[in-house]
């Protein structure tokens, strides 16, 4: 295997070779003359855990290879054992420290600011989701992604792909939700020449275009039913049969499907074909949406404000107040609706500063209804008739919009009715008999 091996007969040795080596398999007896193997192991997974270990000991003593596992042993050999079983377990050790590595590696990529694939977040729950994700870039078996809408699932599908060993062959993105029910079977399968009007050449479709890559099946919930099971057929089988063909044509694309619905509920209700679900659903990855881990916020903000900055060069910062909201408000539209804010507010501010004013109305409105109570009542005054009342949630009725909307204007016009009905597009008889209805008679702002 192109080792170099180094034999010690006591812990003592092992100690002293350990100490100026690098050792990349250890293999381990657990019974040696100047004391036990497990205390060396525990020594070596703390000093050095990138050394694999593999144990061996006698039959009488498999309850102590047990305990080596836990402590971090990759594999054991049970005494005596024969040089082929040697020979595989050495090989699956240099496998899995391989496998390790990567994944480590990729790991700490992901955990970087800019880690691959742009994945931005370092709370507990985004760390979890690397460890997830580094080993399944490196599996083949579908993958299903789950999240809100606007957590980030495209992206997450994007890098599981590119950090694969195939991230040189294609990621094809199928939006299942955006493609006319008629046209999704010709689009996923491929069609041959004349198998409907309009097909005047033949057509391969998305799962063969992959080749070799990813198809990422996005908005999977929205499958029409006769689809899923052809779908489902074409995972099983390996082959899709182009709409018109009588022959199969082989697929090697690695699957990997996203959806915000719930799933398992679809199942339930016959919405969703259960033995489709059990094959997308080898694997989930959960993406929580960004209120569950509101530590990113400020690192996921920063991020766009960097890059909005790369962009158009203004270098902006957030207000004291602008961050703590952000921070506190819980983002319904997750991660995208973020990032159009920030963008938003560099496009509107003023100021290199990005102040409340700067963020959108919903996050606004979310600020007015925390601020302290007698401010809020103050606030309840002028708004007595508001239809339906307050502590609806932020929600407006359009008659509040058109009543805020008219009162607005003519308080900036300084009282102007006449200009402020012509601004507003209606007749100066209906606006006074809006203000007489608001029950307002005196000018406002003359
Ligand atoms: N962790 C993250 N780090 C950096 N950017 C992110 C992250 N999560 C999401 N984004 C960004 O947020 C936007 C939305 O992400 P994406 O399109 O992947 O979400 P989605 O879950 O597919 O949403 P939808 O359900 O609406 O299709 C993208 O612009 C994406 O780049
Ligand atoms: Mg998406």
């Amino acid at each position: 295997m192109g080792s170099t091996v180094l034999g010690a007969e006591s812990v003592a040795a092992a100690r002293a070779i350990l100490k100026h080596q690098k050792i990349d398999l250890l293999l381990l007896d657990l019974k040696l003359p100047d004391g036990g193997g497990l205390v060396l192991l525990e020594q070596v997974k703390a000093l050095h855990p990138d050394t694999a270990v593999v144990v061996m000991t006698a039959f009488a003593t498999v309850a102590s290879a047990v305990e080596a596992m836990r402590i971090g042993a990759g594999d054991y050999l049970t005494k005596p054992f024969a040089l082929e079983e040697l020979t595989t377990v050495l090989e699956r050790a240099g496998q899995r420290r391989h496998f390790d590595m990567e994944s480590r590696k990729l790991r700490e990529r992901l955990r970087t600011q800019k880690g691959a694939g742009g994945l931005v977040g370092q709370s507990p729950e985004m760390e979890k989701l690397y460890r997830i994700l580094s080993k399944v870039a490196f599996s083949t078996h579908p993958v299903l992604i789950l999240g809100e809408s606007g957590t980030g699932k495209e992206l997450v599908a994007r890098a599981i792909h590119f950090n694969g060993p195939n991230a040189a062959k294609p990621f094809v993105p199928v939006d299942c939700g955006s493609l006319v029910p008629t046209l999704i079977e010709s689009e996923l399968f491929g069609h041959v020449k004349g198998a409907f009007t309009g097909a005047d050449r033949m057509k391969e479709g998305l799962l063969a275009t992959a080749e070799g890559g990813t198809v990422f099946l996005d908005e999977i919930g929205e499958l029409p039913l006769d689809l899923q099971a052809k779908l489902l057929r074409a995972l099983q089988e390996k082959e899709v049969r182009p709409v018109g063909s009588t022959q199969a044509r082989p697929i090697s694309a690695r699957v990997l499907a996203a959806t915000n619905r719930d799933l398992a509920t679809m199942v339930e209700e016959g919405r969703f074909r259960r033995d489709l679900y059990f094959r997308l659903n080898v694997v989930n990855l959960r993406i929580p949406p960004l209120r569950d881990r509101r530590e990113d916020i400020a690192v996921l903000a920063m991020h766009f404000l960097e890059r909005m900055q790369r962009e158009s060069g203004v270098v902006h910062t957030f207000s004291d107040d602008t961050l703590r909201v952000m921070t506190e408000y819980d983002w319904p539209g997750n991660v995208r609706e973020l990032e159009n804010a920030i963008e938003r507010a560099c496009t509107l501010s003023s100021g290199p500063v990005l102040h409340m004013g700067d963020l959108p109305t919903q996050l606004q409105d979310f600020r007015m209804q925390r601020v302290p109570t007698t401010y809020a009542s103050e606030q309840d005054d002028s708004s007595q008739e508001r239809p339906g009342g307050g502590g609806d949630g932020g929600i407006v009725s359009i008659a509040e919009m058109e009543r805020q909307a008219i009162l607005g204007t003519i308080r900036q016009l300084k009282g102007d009715k006449l200009m402020a009905a012509r601004l507003l597009g209606i007749g100066k008889t209906t606006l006074y008999r809006k203000l007489k209805e608001y029950g307002i008679t005196e000018g406002l702002g003359d």
